[in-house]
């Protein structure tokens, strides 16, 4: 049974906005990103997780219970970070700690005071002067305090200094290794690629491609960037690829004796052993990146077919 689960989930908000048919689910263990351009859906998908707001069609479940229906059971079992989050003002920051502590009926702190310490939290001040960061901070160590075993994360790092990014990319691993079942939304390539086992990315309310993460880093194809040492060289490989051919040339760039070749990673010794026959500037792969291939969806004009081709769905 998986862990989190969203089945035909549809909410449509009128003018095209909302969620339309949303299906994945995140298995125990696995730390699942969530991925799209602002206003796609990720919120709106992630509130109704947490059974804030109701199915227009479809369903979400916890452990397999029903996130409207069994929405107290379910919201005791995750710990959940808004995207936007709210503090009562007129608190303290260790005001707050102990009250959230009280309303989980928690004795021990020793998880807390980890994640004190782990995020480097200042929690005496008052809220309404605290720093947008310190106030992020807060609600980190508050949502994770009663050491859930589900972390539903919406935009995380948002508002985090980039030392405070890895913390929190540190945070995920290690919860990830103590067994620990992640969602979580963001907009950064760097933190969804260091932390997550699957992705999906979803687009004007509609998944367009679920995909394991490692599928795409280990890509069996290779591009590299050559340059010729002179006009002729250049001219002299063309012609030699041009005929019946293992080496796949994507584009040529005649002005400065440029090609860039794509082959699987099996031809590699082929191409180095037909460059060895040419004068060269130089040679050197272009790394496909996890980035390259998000920001094809979040070009709105993009044409994507073909880009999931290579995906496991
Ligand atoms: N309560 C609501 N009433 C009407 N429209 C809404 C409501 N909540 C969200 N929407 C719309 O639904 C779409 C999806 O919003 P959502 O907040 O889920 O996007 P998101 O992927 O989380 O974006 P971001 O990256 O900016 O946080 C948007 O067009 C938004 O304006
Ligand atoms: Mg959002």
């Amino acid at each position: 049974m998986p862990v989190l689960q969203v089945e035909h989930l549809t909410k449509d908000y009128g003018s095209n906005s909302g969620v339309f048919d949303v299906t994945f689910e995140v298995n125990k263990g696995e730390v699942f990103g969530f991925l799209g351009p602002n206003g796609a859906g990720k919120t709106t998908t992630i509130r109704h997780i947490m059974s804030f707001s109701r199915p227009q069609q479809g369903s979400t479940a916890v452990n397999g219970l029903d996130s409207w229906k069994d929405h107290y059971i379910i919201q005791k079992d995750v710990g959940y970070l808004p995207g936007e989050i709210a503090l009562p003002e007129a608190l303290t920051g260790n005001q707050f700690i102990k009250m959230m502590a009280e309303l989980r009926d928690m004795s021990d702190m020793t998880h807390t005071d980890y994640l004190i310490k782990k995020f480097k939290l200042e929690p005496s001040g008052g809220l309404k002067r605290m720093s947008l960061g310190m106030k992020r901070k807060l609600a980190i160590v508050t949502a994770f305090m009663h050491d859930p075993q589900i972390l539903v994360l919406d935009e995380p790092t948002s508002g985090l200094d980039p030392m405070m990014q890895d913390i929190f990319i540190s945070f995920i691993k290690d919860e990830k290794e103590r067994g620990k079942t992640i969602l979580l939304s963001s907009h950064i390539f760097s933190e969804v690629d260091a932390t997550c086992d699957r992705i999906a990315i979803i687009k004007d309310g509609r998944l367009v491609s679920t995909f394991v993460a490692n599928d795409l880093r280990h890509n069996e194809s290779k591009t590299f960037k050559i340059e010729f040492a002179s006009q002729e060289e250049f001219e002299r490989f063309r012609e030699q690829v041009e005929y019946p051919k293992k080496l796949d040339v994507i584009s040529v760039k005649r002005h400065r004796n440029q090609a860039r070749v794509l082959i699987d990673d099996i031809d590699v010794n082929e191409l180095i052993s037909v460059l060895s026959d040419y004068h060269l500037k130089f040679f050197t792969e272009i790394k496909f990146t996890l980035e390259d291939y998000f920001m094809k969806f979040y070009d709105r004009n993009e044409n994507l077919e073909g880009v999931t081709e290579n995906v496991v769905n």
